[in-house]
């Protein structure tokens, strides 16, 4: 092989390779393309177990589902959202003052979840708690109810 033929067979490898791998590259960005961008987010409507799993008294926390659930002797079952709606942190329940604070950045909601003290914008949510066929309460977090209902069990 004599100096002509070397580089001609060399950019010739040259040119093969870097069509391959603007093939590669743009096959790799299609498949992408065609995959959908989704999150899928937990189910909205769940189980929280047997009545009489929740005491009476201090609100039970889920964490996974970030609610509390309040069980009154006398009201009934209700379930209010720990995310605050600031910025989504998780509050926390204080039965001293039976107010609800965000450790984020202050804000305090009174017992029914209205805001007293900012900088959170509106009043935690509250959602329809029901009672499935095998007795177990189910929440609904895509049904907002106010702060007065109640499931009497
Ligand atoms: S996230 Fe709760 S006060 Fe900011």
């Amino acid at each position: 092989m004599n100096r002509r033929e070397f580089f001609k067979f060399s950019w010739g490898a040259v040119g093969i390779a870097a069509l391959c791998s603007a093939v590669g590259i743009s096959l790799a960005a299609v498949v992408r393309f065609l995959m959908p961008s989704v999150f899928y987010e937990p189910p909205q409507t769940f189980k929280i177990g047997e009545p009489g799993d929740f005491p009476f008294g201090p609100p039970t926390f889920l964490v996974d589902e970030k609610i509390f659930v309040f069980r009154d002797r006398d009201k009934g079952f209700a379930a209010a959202s720990a995310v605050c709606t600031h910025l989504g942190c998780t509050v926390a329940h204080f039965s001293s003052d039976q107010k609800f604070h965000c450790p984020c950045h202050g804000s305090v909601f009174a017992a029914d979840g209205s805001v007293q003290h900012g900088p959170a914008p509106r009043a935690l949510d509250w959602f329809e708690v029901t009672q499935a066929r095998d007795g177990q309460l189910r929440v609904d977090k895509d049904k907002v109810v106010p702060p007065t209902y109640r499931l009497m069990v």
